[in-house]
Parts: structure tokens; C-alpha cells; sequence
């Protein structure tokens, strides 16, 4: 991993340290104590000179950028809460317990962070209505939306159907019922609002693991002209029908974690349907929407028998969430690389200046790994 140390030269004899949590040695991530929106604000766009290189900073957001959390009490809804909070975004960290939720955002209101907690159950019209009113109340809106909240109840080679239904509503409609109720919340901006879904590889049309036989239904969901809601929905009532019937195993569904899979699928096509819809937003009041894979990652989902910590499991979600100059919109994602069919992927890198001798400092912690 490559790790860089910024103390940036301030041309008045003085130092400065950015990017909590990106940057080795920033004081404000080991004293837990978030960076002023001032401090930010005023200096984004500009360049410093680290270690004898041009460094860029493009930071776009401030303390009164709202950042709303679903399932932000555990896990990588936490860890997400966490590293957004430490690059001094205010968070709602949302949890359907709110006794839970409270405990989580006192851990980073102690730590110093902007972390405030709101009760939400993505499935409860009633909750997500109160939700909504506070949110508006309290902080006019919000400018990101990181759709976390889901479940599972496959683990390791079993695959039960059991909880289908619970899991494709959930996962799917829970994700949609969010997106719907935000998006007019979401505040214009010229860097533009964002909604990350956190999905899974699982998910993917073309995905290895998780192919959908009916080679019909797999090309209109490839075909960004022919997916529609309808079909969205229609395939995932379909699946939940096949369940109730007791004929789903011959329906050329995935074979293992075969709901969760189908949730996914679905989440990743609305991704796509709706960067569509809103791209002929005006410029100001852009939303990006993009989802990504966190990798197996160690936590109660998975038994915490993953392979990747939290910690790198966020990662994607936290760098989708703050990118400068999104242009990127419904697109598929894991460690910053946006992945495309046939095992072929696109990085954002910080080769893509122009100018070589200028090192963008986000793109460049981006590619750390
Ligand atoms: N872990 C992995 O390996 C992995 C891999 C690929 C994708 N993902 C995705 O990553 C995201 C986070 O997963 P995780 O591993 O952190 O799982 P987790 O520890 O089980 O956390 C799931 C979170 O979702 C919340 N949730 C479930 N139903 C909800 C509802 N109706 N309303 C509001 N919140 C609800 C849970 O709340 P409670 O605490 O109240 O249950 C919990 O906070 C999920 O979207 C998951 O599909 C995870």
C-alpha cells in the first residue's frame, strides 16, 4: 500500500495536514478530530507542494455536506460512516434500532466526528416518511446517500430459499424505496449529489457465479434500451413466485446464494435504469448513481469468515462517495475499479493528467492499493 505522508506547504511557514484517514500522520484522524469545513472549503482546487511534487487537492465536500448511511450501525454501514465522517462529511448514521444506532454514533460523536443518528427501516413506509421530515428539518436535505442496508441468509455452500422473500425486499426494494424518497431531498451542487449502492459481484449479469440461464432475459438486462422497472420488478416476482411453487430450481437462477444473487441483479440494473433517468438533469443539480462489490468481507453477514476487512470492504463506497469530478454514473465498481464484462475493468488513475508533474493527492490515495 502506498501511503502518503502530506504536510503540505502552506507558502506561509506554516503546516497543514489533509485528508484524514487517506494520509499517513494526519492529526486530526489520530486525534479523531474532524478537519473545519472552512479550512476546506477555502482551500479546494488549490496546489501544494509535498515533498518537492505539485500536489493537487480536489476536495469538493465541507462539514455541511450530509451524508446519509442506511444500516449504519454495523459493519460496513458503520466502517463507511466512519471514513466519510473522518474526511469531515457530516453523517446520518441510520439504523431500524435506533437504541443501537444511538450507541453506534456516540462512539463517533466522542471521537470528535460530525456522526448523528436517525432511526430507519428501509422497508417501513412510516419510518422512512419520519426520516425524510427530520432530514429536511434539520439539514435541508442531503448531497449523499450510500444504500448499505441488506441481508443475507446463505452461508458457505448451503443456499436456502427460505428467507426469499425477506431478502429480494430487502435488498431491492429497500434500495428502492430509498433512492425514491431521497432523491428529491438531495441538495443541487455543482459537484453534484451521489448514491452509492453497495451491491455484490453476485449480481452481475455476466457474472461467473451467478449467470442467469434464460440467455433471453439475460440480454435485455444487458440492454440499457430494454431494461425498464416493470422488468425489474417482473423478473424478481417471478423468482419469489418459482420460490412459493417449489419450481425455482429448474427457473435457471443462480445456483448458490441464489435470493441474495437475484437481490443483487436486480440493485445493479436499477443502478444503471437510473443513472439513465437522471442524466438529463441540468448541470447543478446532477445525481450520480453508481453501485459496487465490497468484497467477501468479515463481518456478521458473512459469519466474519471474509477475506477483507471493513475497513477495505468501505473503501470503494467512501471513494465513490467523494470523487471529484464524477462524471462516472451508473457503473459497476470493486477496489476502485470500475468493472466491465469479460474481466476487463477501467482505473481512475492519476496517470489520466494531463500534466505528469502534477500528482491529483485524491486519485493518488485512491490508487493505493
Ligand atoms: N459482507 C460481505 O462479504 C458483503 C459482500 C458483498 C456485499 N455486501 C453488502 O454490504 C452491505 C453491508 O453488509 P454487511 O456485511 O455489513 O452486513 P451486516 O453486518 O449484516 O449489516 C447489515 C446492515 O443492514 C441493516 N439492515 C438489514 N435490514 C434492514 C432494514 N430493513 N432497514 C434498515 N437496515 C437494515 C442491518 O441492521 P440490523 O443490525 O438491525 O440487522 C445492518 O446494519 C450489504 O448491502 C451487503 O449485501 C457484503
Amino acid at each position: 500500500m502506498l501511503e502518503i505522508e502530506v504536510v503540505a506547504d502552506n507558502g506561509d511557514g506554516s503546516d497543514d495536514c489533509w485528508d484524514a484517514g487517506l494520509c499517513k500522520g494526519a492529526p486530526h484522524a489520530e486525534r479523531g478530530v474532524r478537519p473545519t469545513s472552512s479550512r476546506r472549503c477555502s482551500r479546494a482546487g488549490s496546489r501544494r507542494t509535498v515533498k518537492g511534487v505539485v500536489v493537487e487537492l480536489r476536495w469538493w465536500w465541507s462539514a455541511e455536506t450530509v451524508a446519509v448511511v442506511t444500516g449504519g450501525n454495523r459493519g460496513i454501514g458503520f466502517e463507511i460512516s466512519k471514513q466519510l465522517a473522518a474526511q469531515g462529511v457530516t453523517v446520518i448514521l441510520t439504523s431500524r434500532d435506533h437504541s443501537v444506532g444511538l450507541e453506534a454514533a456516540k462512539v463517533f460523536q466522542e471521537g470528535g466526528f460530525n456522526v448523528f443518528c436517525h432511526q430507519l427501516d428501509v422497508l417501513d413506509t412510516v419510518s422512512i416518511t419520519e426520516f425524510c421530515d427530520w432530514l429536511k428539518q434539520n439539514y435541508g436535505g442531503l448531497d449523499i446517500l450510500i444504500n448499505n442496508a441488506a441481508v443475507n441468509f446463505n452461508q458457505g455452500f448451503d443456499n436456502t430459499v427460505e428467507y426469499a422473500s425477506q431478502v429480494i425486499t430487502t435488498n431491492y426494494y429497500g434500495t428502492k424505496n430509498m433512492i425514491q424518497a431521497m432523491i428529491p431531498l438531495m441538495k443541487p451542487s455543482a459537484a453534484g449529489a451521489r448514491i452509492v449502492n453497495v451491491s455484490s459481484r453476485l449480481g452481475r449479469i455476466n457474472g461467473k457465479r451467478s449467470k442467469i440461464e434464460d440467455v433471453c432475459l439475460r440480454e435485455k438486462f444487458s440492454n440499457l434500451d430494454t431494461i425498464t422497472e416493470e422488468l425489474i420488478d417482473q423478473t424478481v416476482s417471478s423468482f419469489l413466485q418459482q420460490v412459493q411453487d417449489g419450481t425455482w430450481e429448474s427457473g435457471g437462477w443462480p445456483k448458490t446464494f441464489t435470493d441474495y444473487s437475484v437481490s443483487k441483479l436486480a440493485v445493479n440494473t436499477y443502478t444503471r435504469l437510473m443513472a439513465k433517468m437522471l442524466s438529463d438533469r441540468p448541470e447543478g443539480q446532477k445525481i450520480y448513481i453508481n453501485c459496487y462489490c465490497p468484497g467477501w468481507v468479515k463481518t456478521a453477514m458473512t459469519g466474519y469468515a471474509g477475506n477483507i476487512s471493513v475497513e477495505a470492504g468501505a473503501d470503494t463506497a467512501v471513494w465513490l462517495a467523494l470523487l471529484p469530478d464524477l462524471a462516472v454514473t451508473g457503473k459497476f465498481f470493486a477496489e476502485r475499479l470500475q468493472l466491465l464484462h469479460y474481466g476487463l475493468h477501467i482505473r481512475y488513475s492519476p496517470n489520466d493528467s494531463e500534466n505528469s508533474n502534477v500528482i491529483d493527492i485524491f486519485r493518488t490515495a485512491i490508487c493505493r492499493e
